[in-house]
């Protein structure tokens, strides 16, 4: 087969390792991939710049392309899903109405409040004067989210009613830097524990990925500001076979019953990020509508089948079928950031030491570029660096190992990636 994968980060650069162990395929093309994705078997990289769905359309026929992968929430969000099947071009993600699950986080809201499905006491708002009123009533802290994707930076949590207050004001005049709304939705601070959920959905058909966990803050102890995400391990007792069938008994399903009703059907990954109470209960705190990063760099390094079997059964209804293997040992991931991430970070910084292999270790690009032999950092979260242990204390530390002999000025890490599993630390341990 020839595969077109959408994407330039570390979750792209897992889904193509992965697909590049597949016997079914033959060429890779990634558009527009990174140093470290161009090294894969099989893979070509072609870095078009913005490129329309239409761009992709005409990639797509000119190459040949059996089965289109799309990494990022963007294009599916524009619809990509649907003008390929306009093409009769076979494509893996949900279509533009089932994507709205992540494109607007009132619709989420929507759809969770109708089908009954736990999560935080919300209300929403187009206009600032309303939206004050309610942050004068409301206790602390509070929630406030921006309505459409604005790549991780549309979710604040605030301590503080002024400042809650001229944060609703400034974005909906547009001063938010990289955040542009209508809506604002604002909701009430869960606690708990985070965790990521994430399934192949086909239909009305659902199977779990293994679970995961990311480190959304930027600093160690769970501090500081929230960011893409920092470090991802694989499995995590958190999501326990009893809390996997309540998610998607009390969620999953009633989340696919609501979109059916409104004439929706959802096909591809599907990603809910969970805040579990100290009495076991999920509450959804958001869906995504693609992989997680860096929740797939640590689950695909656990991945046994053939991931080409699991989209092809998923986009043919046939999930069913499918019997996914996945390794009993643990994979952790550390993400290597820039200086200044998540808010403006360093760029151009010459990397050194990232050919030291350590077996069982893998090092995902995300936001780095390549100058003739050497390899300089272009993005926030810079390399994903994954390891595979016998348990989470073992994966962990070779993940460390790794992680510390790759160098460049200003290069930032959290120390902690796990050692809340690890420690047995969470609420209700
Ligand atoms: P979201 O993009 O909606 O998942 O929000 C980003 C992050 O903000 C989440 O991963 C949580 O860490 C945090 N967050 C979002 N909503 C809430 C909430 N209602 N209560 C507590 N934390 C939240
Ligand atoms: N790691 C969080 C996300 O992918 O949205």
């Amino acid at each position: 087969m020839n595969i077109l994968i959408i994407g330039s980060g570390g979750r792209e650069h897992a889904i193509t390792w992965k697909v590049s162990q597949s016997e079914k395929v033959k060429n890779i093309f990634v558009i527009p991939g990174n140093p470290g994705i161009e090294k894969e078997d099989k893979v070509q990289v072609f870095d078009i710049q913005d490129p329309s769905i239409q761009d992709y359309i005409n990639f797509a026929k000119e190459h040949n392309i059996d089965l289109t992968i799309v990494g990022p929430e963007a294009p599916l969000v524009d619809g990509i899903v649907d003008e390929f099947e306009k093409n009769d071009l076979l494509i893996f993600g949900p279509t533009k109405k089932a994507a709205q699950l992540e494109g607007s986080k009132n619709f989420c809201k929507e759809i969770l409040n109708s089908g009954g499905v736990l999560t935080a006491e919300h209300q929403s708002f187009t206009d600032s004067i309303s939206a004050v009123n309610y942050i004068k009533q409301h206790s602390l802290p509070i929630v406030i989210k921006a309505d459409g994707l604005a790549a991780g930076k549309g979710v604040f949590i605030l301590n503080n009613k002024e400042e809650a207050s001229k944060l609703v004001n400034d974005l909906f005049t547009g001063n938010v830097d990289g955040v542009n709304c209508s809506i604002i939705v604002i909701e009430d601070f869960l606690k708990g524990e985070e965790a990521s959920f994430i399934c192949l959905v086909s239909n009305d058909s659902v199977i779990p990925l293994a679970s995961s966990k990311d480190h959304k803050r930027l600093n160690n102890g769970d501090r500081g500001p929230n960011t893409g995400g920092m470090g991802a391990y694989s499995p995590t007792k958190l999501i326990d076979d009893s809390i996997a069938d309540k998610v998607i008994k009390d969620i999953i399903k009633p989340t696919l019953n609501e979109l059916k009703k409104r004439g929706i059907n959802y096909s591809g990954f599907l990603y809910a990020g969970l805040m579990i109470d100290e009495n076991k209960n999920p509450f959804v705190l958001e869906y995504n509508c693609r992989l997680g990063d860096p929740e797939a760099q640590a689950i695909l390094m656990r991945l046994e089948s053939d991931i080409i079997d699991m989209l092809l059964a998923t986009i043919n209804n046939k999930l069913d079928d499918l019997n996914i293997e996945w390794s009993k040992f643990s994979a952790c991931t550390v993400v290597l950031a820039s200086q200044g991430y998540p808010g403006k970070y360093e760029k151009n910084k010459k990397i050194d030491g990232i050919e030291h292999e350590i077996s069982g270790t893998k090092i995902f690009h995300a936001g780095t570029k390549s100058k003739n032999e050497d390899i300089f950092t272009s993005g926030g979260r810079v390399l994903g660096v994954t390891a595979l242990g016998v348990n989470l204390q073992v994966a962990q530390a070779k993940a460390y190992d790794r992680a510390n002999q790759v160098h460049w000025e200003g290069k930032i890490k959290r120390h902690d990636i796990g050692d809340k599993e690890i420690n047995n630390k969470f609420i209700f341990s």
